[in-house]
């Protein structure tokens, strides 16, 4: 039977994955962790426990203690933040992941997820299309260390045998909780601004193209990955996955559809040159056809769902 350990369960992702997770396999079977409170649904519905993972020794407390089988590193500092605060942001994504790596290969854990990002693409990439496998030079502190961890997942399969598996993610759209501090997290802000104030001052300009994912078809792929046969999986580092390709301007015609009179302004910041450095839409074909990568949301689809939650939760 599983006993999942999730890190990182207050922020973006962890808050919605937690709560998918405890459908799955029962509520007190999914111990939820951060280091900072969560919120009322996942701290309501099962275990919870503030725990920050660079300590060593209260994690592998945990683990043994309640004998976890699986765990969802998701705990990081994303693009954005990490541009502010290089070495600390270098020290947690990478410390935290190597932690966790070395209590997996310890303890025999079953599964790992960490997740990855469209992050450890870099300028000389191609931009349209990215391959699965190509030019990968990031010149973002969170893009090296995504690359980096990439490239220790693949080592402790390779040479131990743990079973880590991992997603590309790109831009991760959610109405639960706001965005941690990335690039992306325009694509969030911009729904509560429009409904809010019905203006909005973007912080990339109006055709910066980026691959985005509503989060109910992260969430899917995170979980279909982590169940898919081993046998299955052509590779070890991490899968591109490309969600839906647009641009703010695109983004806030789509919102217009419901707001007429919204207005967005561009005011480009630190965050344009991260955007103009990643890849506007990338080819998942390996994810589709190794373990059936599938997406339900499209632009529209998104846009009506983000609209409609944030009003009911604003007005
Ligand atoms: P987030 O910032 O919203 O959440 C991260 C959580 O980790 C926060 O709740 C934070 O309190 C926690 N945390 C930070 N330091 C910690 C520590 N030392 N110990 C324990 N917890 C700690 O981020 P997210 O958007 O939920 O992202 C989760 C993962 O997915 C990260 O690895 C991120 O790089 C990756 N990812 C996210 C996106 C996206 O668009 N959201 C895209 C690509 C990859
Ligand atoms: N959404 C993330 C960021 O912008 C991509 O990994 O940092």
């Amino acid at each position: 039977m599983e006993k999942i350990l999730v890190i990182g369960c207050s922020g973006q992702i962890g808050s919605e994955l937690t709560l998918e997770l405890r459908k799955i396999y029962g509520n007190t079977n999914v111990i939820a962790t951060d280091i900072r409170p969560a919120n009322a649904e996942v701290s309501g519905s099962g275990p919870f426990e503030i725990l920050d993972v660079m300590d060593t020794a209260k994690l592998q407390l945990i683990l043994e203690h309640e004998r976890i089988t699986h765990v969802y590193h998701l705990a990081a500092i994303l693009s954005g933040n990490a541009e502010k605060r290089p070495l600390a942001s270098w020290d947690i994504n990478m410390r935290s992941l190597m932690n966790v790596l070395e209590l997996g290969r310890e303890l025999k854990l079953k599964k790992i997820f960490w997740p990855s990002s469209i992050a450890v693409f870099g300028p000389t990439t191609p931009r349209y299309n990215t391959p699965q496998f190509t030019v990968m030079e990031p010149n973002t502190v969170y893009g090296i260390s995504k690359l980096a961890g990439e490239r220790w997942i693949e080592y402790y399969y390779n040479k131990y045998g743990v079973d880590v598996r991992s997603l590309r993610y790109p831009g991760l759209i959610s109405y639960k909780t706001e965005a941690g501090g990335g690039t992306t997290d325009y694509a969030v802000e911009i729904f509560y601004a429009a409904i809010r104030k019905k203006k909005y001052e973007c912080f990339l300009g109006p055709e910066s193209d980026l691959p985005m994912m509503f989060m109910s078809d992260a969430i899917k792929a995170t979980i279909d990955l982590m169940e898919a046969d081993a046998s299955k999986l052509s590779l070890r580092s991490s899968y591109n996955v490309a969600g839906i390709c647009f641009n703010p301007r695109q983004l806030a015609d789509e919102i217009k559809k419901y707001i007429p009179d919204f207005e967005i302004t561009y005011k480009p910041d630190f965050r344009q040159a991260i955007a103009d450095s990643w890849p506007a839409c990338i080819d998942d074909s390996v994810a589709k056809k190794d373990w059936g990568l599938v997406y339900n949301y499209d632009l529209p689809k998104m846009a009506e769902v983000m609209i409609r939650e944030i009003r009911k939760k604003l007005l």
